[in-house]
């Protein structure tokens, strides 16, 4: 047996609603039954996953569900973005109600970002909301989709556009789950983490640089407690989007629009602000609002974790349009992140019409 004894690592979220704990530990996914009887005290618990995850990990689940007297029913759909849908939001809803799910019932939404998104929705809004808990299997949901209380899905004139924010009970993170999961979206995560990184952990950033010490299981643990912490900090400062929680925005202007340019088919998330990071620095370089030197330092770490960090061709008019109706809102000011050093970002107030500058 291992000498090693792992913490239970708990990050407490307190926002206006309520505070929940974030548990982090390897295998913990075999003592979610356990958890989950001190939060909930009913019987009945309805797991929404995709298939792809139900595969590898929901006999784990439901097990350790059944070993504390839990009734399981499992609700699944199909693994992807395009399960955000209002189809699949439907076909879900009438799966749980047909399973019989009532108000006082838990929803786990167990998988990743798009289960995450889709599973919290239907929480937020099914019988006017019911309780959930968040059990995260990518490196994107564990470190960010499944805290802060952000669900929704799609619709035809954008992403997430319809939503909601519906805080779960508690999130329980399992790290090991991450072994399965391909290089693509593990890089994908990473570049979700470098993020953190940059704007609040200096720290991190230098631990980053040792990729395989990074990348080894034991670190995982550390990387993920801390870039939930860094959330968690921020959406407690900041519930509602209007302040501190802006820092996590830092990349994602420039993101959110290469992504939406190559129509959500070309990059995924974390690679799109791995690029809107680096290019964000570099243009605040050339204006003196960065120190030299820093995007540099970006771009070695994001190249090492093998994210792209080109900027795509992108015509200038059409991506002024994405960047403004991303920048929802009616003021003439928007904010931008930017950074002061490495682990230490800050918002920066510039003109819409000053725009052009950034692009
Ligand atoms: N709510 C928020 O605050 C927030 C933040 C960031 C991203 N998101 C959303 O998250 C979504 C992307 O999430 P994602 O990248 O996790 O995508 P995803 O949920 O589609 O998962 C990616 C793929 O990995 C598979 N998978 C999941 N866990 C696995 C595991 N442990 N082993 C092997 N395969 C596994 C899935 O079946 C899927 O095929 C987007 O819709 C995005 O908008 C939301
Ligand atoms: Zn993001």
């Amino acid at each position: 047996m291992s000498e090693e004894v792992i913490k239970l690592k708990i990050v407490d979220v307190k926002t206006d609603f309520k505070a929940y704990p974030i548990y982090i530990q390897r295998g913990i996914i075999n003592d979610c039954g356990k958890i989950i009887k001190d939060i909930y005290s009913d019987r009945k618990v309805y797991i929404v996953t995709d298939t792809n995850v139900d595969k590898l990990y929901g006999e784990r689940l439901v097990t350790s569900l059944r070993q504390e007297g839990f009734e399981a029913f499992i609700a699944k759909v199909e693994p992807g973005e395009s399960s955000k849908s209002f189809q699949s939001f439907e076909k879900l809803c009438s799966s749980l109600l047909k399973g019989g799910i009532t108000r006082g019932d838990l929803i786990i939404a167990f998988g990743g970002g798009v289960v995450g998104d889709l599973g919290g929705f239907a929480a937020s809004a099914l019988l006017r909301g019911i309780k959930y808990i968040q059990v995260p299997t990518t490196l994107i949901a564990q470190v960010d989709s499944s805290i802060g209380g952000k669900v929704g899905i799609n619709i035809n004139e954008g992403k997430n556009l319809i939503g909601n924010f519906h805080q779960p009970e508690a999130v329980i993170i399992d790290p090991e789950l991450l072994t399965s999961l391909n290089k693509r979206y593990l890089a994908d995560g990473m570049g979700e983490v470098i993020k953190y990184a940059c704007i609040k952990d200096r720290g991190l950033f230098q631990l980053l640089k040792e990729k395989d010490k990074a990348l080894s299981l034991e670190n995982f643990d550390n990387i993920i407690g801390r870039c939930c912490k860094i959330k968690a900090d921020l959406v407690e400062a900041d519930e509602k989007d209007k302040g501190q929680r802006m820092l996590l925005n830092f990349g994602h202007t420039i993101g959110h629009a290469i992504e939406k340019y190559y129509d959500y088919s070309k990059y995924s998330h974390g690679e799109a602000v791995a690029i809107g990071t680096l290019h964000i620095t570099a243009k605040a370089e050339t204006m003196d609002l960065t120190p030299k030197g820093t995007q540099d330092k970006i771009f070695d770490l994001l190249k090492s974790y093998k994210l792209p960090c080109e900027l795509p061709y992108m015509d200038k008019a059409k991506i002024r349009e994405i960047v403004l109706l991303d920048k929802k809102g009616s003021s003439d000011d928007m904010k931008i992140i930017l950074l002061k050093d490495i682990g230490e970002g800050y918002i920066h107030s510039i003109k819409k019409d000053e725009i052009d500058k950034w692009l």
